[in-house]
């Protein structure tokens, strides 16, 4: 992996691997790692790298660079996206390569200066324009807000590679293989869907639209900027794509509750049962207080239903639920059942924030809405059951 890796054809991986971030963006755990990667294509009468990687990792990207360069000058860099995990090395390229083009769109210029006090020899491309760098012709689309304004994605007409940036991306650091033929799609797949639910699902509606506007490219290839690149099945994984960005869920339910003493978790595997008795098989039952918001994200994402409950804490709903609902606010997933349950002791809150919640994101609930007051009573745990079943009946 401390070499430039051929990929296609004159079309090189130049990223890295990092394994030493502990959270991508400050917030998201890592515990695979996470790729940058980066590509190089070497025409016959011009090179181009595509994007650069994270600045820490200069030296690796350097030798791997300048291997896939093999005595060449680099006369392009393509800017898909100025996030600094891909950006990070714009300015010391430039340095090294001094008649160094930077290929960005309108909304990339001002980045360009913003992050790295670049103004000059930058050409700037608009959707279609295309560059010939002997026998690659790289054709560009931009992306705006998938996930950030200046995003876009480039086509090489020649090989039919789409070197997509986030799109299609993943967590998790390379481990041998960087093909999706080389990996067990059962180790890529989950942290590429938690990377969706995280980073771009805000925006599924535009990933929809970019996913149109893509259709009529013969692509054989997709190479994004993190994890797996795809050759084998690349309408498998378009249209995990595209179901994803549909908000189409698997049959299958999130139970995720927020408890002090264990009422509330009682609850929950109640509903748990009540999902099993409707013969639900995919049930995953998370405390919010203890996995991490990513991994409930992505399953909420994965299925086509899931249940809030929560204690009330000082009159308001439990905060790591509360920090949870308002991650879901900012993704707003569409097409899933809602369960709802709450619980208090010496004032309520909890049940009445959580329907507060269920009325800004829309979802389709399902009841009974539950409310119990200090411990279950085997009543209140019937009911709860219920809900399970209701949930489960509601995919069926
Ligand atoms: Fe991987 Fe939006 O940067």
């Amino acid at each position: 992996m401390y070499n430039a890796i051929q990929v296609n054809k004159d079309t090189w991986w130049t990223g890295v691997n990092d394994r030493e971030t502990d959270l991508f963006e400050s917030l998201w755990p890592l515990p695979q790692g996470v790729a940058y990667n980066s590509y190089a294509i070497i025409g016959t009468t011009a090179t181009a790298a595509i994007d650069t990687v994270k600045g820490p990792y200069l030296d690796e990207y350097y030798h791997k660079l300048i291997q896939a360069l093999n005595g060449r000058t680099l006369n392009y860099l393509v800017v898909n996206h100025m996030e600094p995990d891909h950006a990070g090395l714009i300015a010391q390229l430039q340095s090294t390569w001094p008649g160094l083009k930077i290929i960005g769109n309108v909304k990339t210029v001002p980045m360009l200066k913003g992050f790295h006090g670049i103004t000059e020899n930058i050409i700037t491309v608009k959707d279609g324009d295309t560059l010939d760098l002997g026998g690659h012709v790289l054709k560009f689309a931009t992306v705006p807000m998938l996930h950030w304004p200046e995003s876009m994605v480039t086509f090489d007409s020649s090989t039919g590679v789409l070197f997509s940036n986030d799109s299609f991306g993943g967590f998790g650091a390379h481990e041998g293989g960087i093909f999706d033929d080389e990996k067990n799609p059962a180790r890529w797949e989950d942290e590429m869907l938690r990377y969706y639910a995280c980073i771009v699902a805000k925006y599924s509606n535009i990933v929809q639209a970019a996913l149109k506007k893509l259709g009529g490219l013969d692509i054989k290839n997709i190479f994004p900027s993190h994890g797996t690149l795809f050759r084998k099945d690349i309408k498998q994984v378009i249209s995990l794509y595209d179901k994803w960005s549909r908000h189409e869920g698997d049959k299958g339910a999130v139970v995720v509750y927020g408890s002090m003493y264990g009422n509330t978790r009682r609850m929950a595997e109640a509903v748990c049962t009540g999902l099993t008795h409707a013969k639900i098989q995919d049930v995953r039952l998370y405390d919010v207080s203890r996995t991490d918001p990513s991994y409930i994200l992505r399953d909420i994402w994965k299925f086509k239903a899931f249940a809030l409950m929560a204690c009330t804490y000082n009159t308001q709903l439990f905060p790591p639920m509360e920090a949870l609902c308002s991650k879901l606010l900012s993704r707003i997933p569409k097409n899933k059942y809602l369960g709802l349950a709450g619980s208090y002791s010496w004032s309520k809150g909890a049940l009445t924030v959580l329907q507060e919640f269920a009325a800004k994101i829309k979802l389709e609930k399902v009841g009974p809405e539950v409310e119990v007051y200090a411990s279950p009573t085997p009543d209140d745990l019937k009911q709860c059951f219920e809900l399970g079943v209701n949930l489960g009946g509601a995919m069926a």
